[in-house]
């Protein structure tokens, strides 16, 4: 039990699968992403769920992933309706911020929805400081963009050595400043290639004069259990422009979304790349997420290695 709340904490189990569903439901209209992932989620040896209980019943739960032994990041904070607005989600925070603590971070990440007023209370009053900024772009199903679906021949598979030598390099990662996008989780990159590109389902490029010129990393999106993540896209525009209409072409009309680093002028070539071919972002080009870090006072970085 806390202090002033009746709740108290343990681990989320797959028994608990059926009513983390029941607190799903309740979120965005039913359209969270949580129950695409739990399973994965439930199984993962590098991560924990951690729930909230009032009583016997599991009230809220959070994730927390390690990124590398002292990186740990934060998502999927879920409160049941019937609980919000009692600090509930501030208690479960501190719980977590505890937790990772005792675990070895130095460091904790998380990513906020721009008008999500509670999370954006909770981190800016845990000495979080925000790091990164990105808009949200989407191609919805049978949407406008599918019709500039077009696959390329010259579109190649890269290696996951070559992308990375690529990421590395790139205006994308400058711009994201340093973190790599998978829908809501941004790997510091810095940690290494491996975790973030290990998400990826498709590194496709496009080689002039023998050179990787331009490459795009795609994952599983969200919106639908066949929607694709464009998480990376970098290139002059036009190679930019062909492989985001081959990635539309793979997709074969089920939705698109795409994370775009926030140019401060709003004028990036990605975004114009991708607005240009119909991507609707979702406020206006305005900055839709992000990206929070708090250093633990104290605490070295040494390792990179995966925990
Ligand atoms: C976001 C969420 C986890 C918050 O849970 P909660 O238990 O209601 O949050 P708390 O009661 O701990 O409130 C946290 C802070 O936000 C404030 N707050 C709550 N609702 C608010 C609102 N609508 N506008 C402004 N501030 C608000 C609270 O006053 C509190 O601040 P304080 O401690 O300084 O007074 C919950 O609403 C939820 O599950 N939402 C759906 C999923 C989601 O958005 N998850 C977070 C993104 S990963």
């Amino acid at each position: 039990m806390t202090d002033s709340l009746p709740i108290s904490f343990r681990r989320v189990t797959p028994d608990d699968k059926p009513r983390v569903l029941e607190i799903c439901a309740g979120v965005w209209d039913g359209h969270d992403y949580v129950p695409s992932v739990l399973d994965a989620w439930l199984a993962a040896d590098d991560a924990d769920l951690i729930g909230v209980l009032a009583g016997d019943a599991l009230v809220g739960f959070g994730h927390c992933v390690w990124m590398s032994s002292t990186y740990a990041w934060f998502e999927g904070l879920r409160i049941d309706s019937a609980w919000r607005n009692r600090g509930v989600a501030r208690a479960l925070h501190e719980r977590m911020l505890a937790w990772a603590y005792g675990a070895g971070a130095a460091r904790v990440g998380l990513s906020v929805y721009l008008d999500n007023q509670p999370s954006l209370r909770i981190v800016e009053s845990h000495a979080f400081e925000r790091v990164a900024g990105f808009v949200v772009l989407e191609a919805p199903a049978e949407g406008a963009p599918h019709a500039r679906a077009r696959a390329a021949e010259d579109v190649v598979r890269v290696s996951s050595v070559e992308a990375a030598d690529y990421i590395n390099r790139s205006a994308f990662l400058e711009q994201a400043h340093g973190f790599f996008p998978r829908n809501w989780r941004f790997y510091p990159y810095a940690l290494g290639s491996e975790q973030p590109l290990a998400q990826m389902t498709h590194l496709l490029g496009l080689r002039r004069g023998g050179r990787l010129a331009a490459l795009a990393c795609i994952g599983a999106g969200e919106a639908a259990p066949t929607a694709l993540a464009l998480n990376f896209l970098d290139g002059s525009p036009d190679d930019m422009a062909i492989l985001a209409r081959h990635v539309l072409s793979l997709a074969g009309g089920a939705p698109v979304e795409a994370m775009a680093p926030a140019a401060g002028s709003n004028s990036n070539a990605l975004l114009e790349v991708l607005s240009g071919l119909g991507f609707a972002p979702w406020n206006d080009f305005a900055t839709d997420v992000f990206v929070y870090e708090r250093p633990i006072a104290g605490r070295s970085e040494g390792a990179l290695s995966s925990k």
